[in-house]
This record gives C-alpha cells, structure tokens and sequence, in this order.
C-alpha cells in the first residue's frame, strides 16, 4: 500500500518524538510491504519563526492533500517565549486549533489504558491500579468554548473578558454517534459527560445523546457531571468505557486520565472527520524544559502512527505490531525518564524509538 503522510513535527520536542515515530513506521512498512512518502510542514512557534503566522494556507493545501497527518507538539513556554507576546490569534496554538477545524476534525479520540509493566508509574493506590484500566476519551473538537466568540475591552472603566460556549444539536449528534459506533467494538458502555446542572449547552447535550442511544440498544448510557467525572477518574477509574464530552471538559479530563495511567508521555489521541482522514498526534504538549535533550518519551507519538494505520489505513496487523512492540519493550524492562521505576534501564528517546522498531520483525 502507499500512505502518503503529512509530518508536523512542531515545537519543544515535537521534532524528536516525530523523527522516532517515522523509525518506527519505516520499520513497519518495510516488514509489511508498504511505500511511505512524507512531507513535513511548520505548523505553531516553527512557522512563526518563518512566515509569522502559525499555520499558512500552503500548509493547510499539503495537510488536505495527505491521506493523513502526523503531529508531534506545538507551542512553547507561555511566559518566557517572545510567541506569547504575540496577539492571541497568531500564537502557536491558534494554528492547532485552525487546522482541526480547516480539516473538520470534530472526533478527538484518547485512549488511556494502565499498561500492566507501568502500574508502579500509576500514581494511584495500589486497590486501584491492581484493577486496571482501558477507556477511550471521545471529545468533541471543533465547538464549544474553543471556538465561540471571544473579546476583552474596557466598559466604564473595568477590564471585561468574554468567551462564548456553543453546541447545536447537529454537532452534538455526530460526535454522540462516532461515540456510541467506537463503544460498540469495545465493552459497550458510554459515560456522557456535561454540566446539565448548570449550562443550556450541556442539557442539550443529554437530550441529544439520549435520542442517539435509542439506535445503540446494546451500549449502556450513563450521564455523570463533569465534576464528579474528575473525581471518579481517580477513584474507579475501571468503570469507564467510553468517555463522551465536550472540548473543553475532554482537554481537561483526558489529561487527567492520561496521567493516571502513569504516564502523559504515554497517551495517543487521533483527531478524526468524516471520512478515513484524521491527524493523530500524542495527548502530551511539547515539553519545552525537557527539548532537545534526548529524554522525551515517544512512545505517544509511536502509538499515534499505530492509530493513523488502523483509523486511516485500515493496517489492523501493522498497528497491532506496533502496539505490541510497545509492550515488549516494557517488559523487557525499558523505560524513558518520565516512566522510570526502579530495576529499570533508562533510555533516552533515540533509543527507545531504536528498540521499539527492532521489536517489529
Ligand atoms: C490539547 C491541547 C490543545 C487543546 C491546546 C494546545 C490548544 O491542550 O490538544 O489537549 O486544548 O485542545
Ligand atoms: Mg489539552
């Protein structure tokens, strides 16, 4: 096959995740028999540093153009880069949050799941990660307060900020539908998680989630508040399937989730339309202390190419080689920084990607 993908590496360690990554799909598509072809693109402070914006429209063209996108991490550090001087709309994160809705990419699915060689990393009790965990985050990403109208001016003399939150129920139903369709391949259970107590945009939600269930007879509904939602994430974390949210309520808890598995260095996430085409990138930032360092974790960026193969490319064997892969690894006892227990050895973040595409044979 020919996958024709498109690499941002970005900012902070994003290029060295992504230089990994592509080991680790070089790997794969040799063993396997597939041609990849890449292009990169500068997307967040990298394009600011050329062109002064975030995110060009030529950019934009080579990502639409792919069969899809890879991404390491944008952004830097937000009180000493001189991108944080900039206005709002031309900062890193501005071209993120563009090209997610330039491509429609309005599925953000996360999955977090307790590694069994890991739960020493879980910073849970013990009762807790004995039980382990596998849920899947599926936050909408293309509405809400994220994009709603914003503005900050001065009314009589006070300094007065304001952001909207928007959902319409069409939005609600195709994000509702992707999360009932993706619990019906897993353990058939869906926590929907609002605000219903307080905001309109959340009793919506609950309406229009409760008319989509109707068509998934065999998944299990719940609703849970968002608040208790980042209480139970800690205290049962096992009782969780799928997670259905909002943005903003899914970029909080799935960092949350993310690092009760032990690890944020660990978390993929794919970012989907309509169609095959998504852009999968690690749950994790860039890290800007750590960059250039050889210490990142890559193995985030390594589980998001085994998603792109499965969600993209529909390559179920070559994603499992890779998920397996990771596994290995961690048996044998490998770890990055980030993950490190004791007994141990710590690579850095070449040779883990070094290990991980020996590991695919
Ligand atoms: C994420 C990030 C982004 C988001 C930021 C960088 C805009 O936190 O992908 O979770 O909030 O979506
Ligand atoms: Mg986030």
């Amino acid at each position: 096959m020919k996958l024709n993908i498109t690499c941002i590496p970005g900012d902070g360690i994003g290029p060295e995740i992504i230089t990994e990554a592509k080991k680790v799909l070089n790997k794969t598509a040799a063993v396997y028999g597939h041609e990849i072809t890449y292009k990169d693109i500068l997307m967040g402070g990298a394009s600011i540093d050329v062109h002064g914006v975030p995110l060009t429209d030529e950019a934009i063209a080579d990502a639409k153009a792919a069969d899809a996108v890879l991404m390491g991490s944008i952004g830097g550090n937000t009180t000493t880069s001189p991108w944080y001087q900039l206005p709002p709309e031309k900062r890193p994160e501005a071209g993120l949050l563009k090209i997610r809705k330039e491509l429609n990419l309005f599925a953000n699915l996360r999955p977090a799941v307790l590694y069994s060689e890991l739960a020493d990393a879980c910073p849970l009790k013990k009762e807790i990660s004995d039980q382990g965990f596998d849920m899947l985050i599926m936050r909408e990403l293309t509405g809400g307060l994220y994009f709603g109208d914003r503005y900050t001016r001065e009314e009589n003399g006070v300094r007065k900020a304001v952001d909207t939150l928007t959902y319409d129920e069409n939005e609600i139903r195709r994000i509702a539908i992707k999360g009932f369709d993706i619990a019906m391949k897993r353990r058939k259970k869906v926590t929907s998680v609002d605000k219903a107590n307080v905001l309109d945009s959340s009793r919506l939600w609950r309406k229009v989630v409760e008319e989509v269930a109707q068509d998934y007879p065999e998944v299990t509904l719940e609703h849970m508040l968002v608040d208790n939602c980042a209480m139970q994430l800690v205290k049962d974390p096992a009782q969780f399937d799928v997670i259905l949210t909002e943005n903003m309520f899914g970029d909080i808890l799935s960092d949350e989730a993310s690092m009760v598995t032990g690890s944020i260095g660990m978390l993929a996430s794919a970012s989907l339309n309509d169609t095959k085409f998504g852009l999968y990138e690690p749950s994790h930032g860039s890290a800007p202390d750590i960059a250039g360092q050889d210490i990142a974790n890559p193995i985030a960026t390594v589980l998001s190419a085994a998603m792109m193969l499965r969600y993209s490319f529909d390559l179920d064997k070559e994603a499992d080689a890779i998920e397996n892969a990771v596994k290995n690894i961690l048996s044998k006892g490998y770890r990055t920084a980030d993950i490190i227990s004791d007994g141990c050895t710590r690579v850095g973040c070449r040779e883990m990607g070094d290990l991980l595409a020996d590991e695919i044979k």
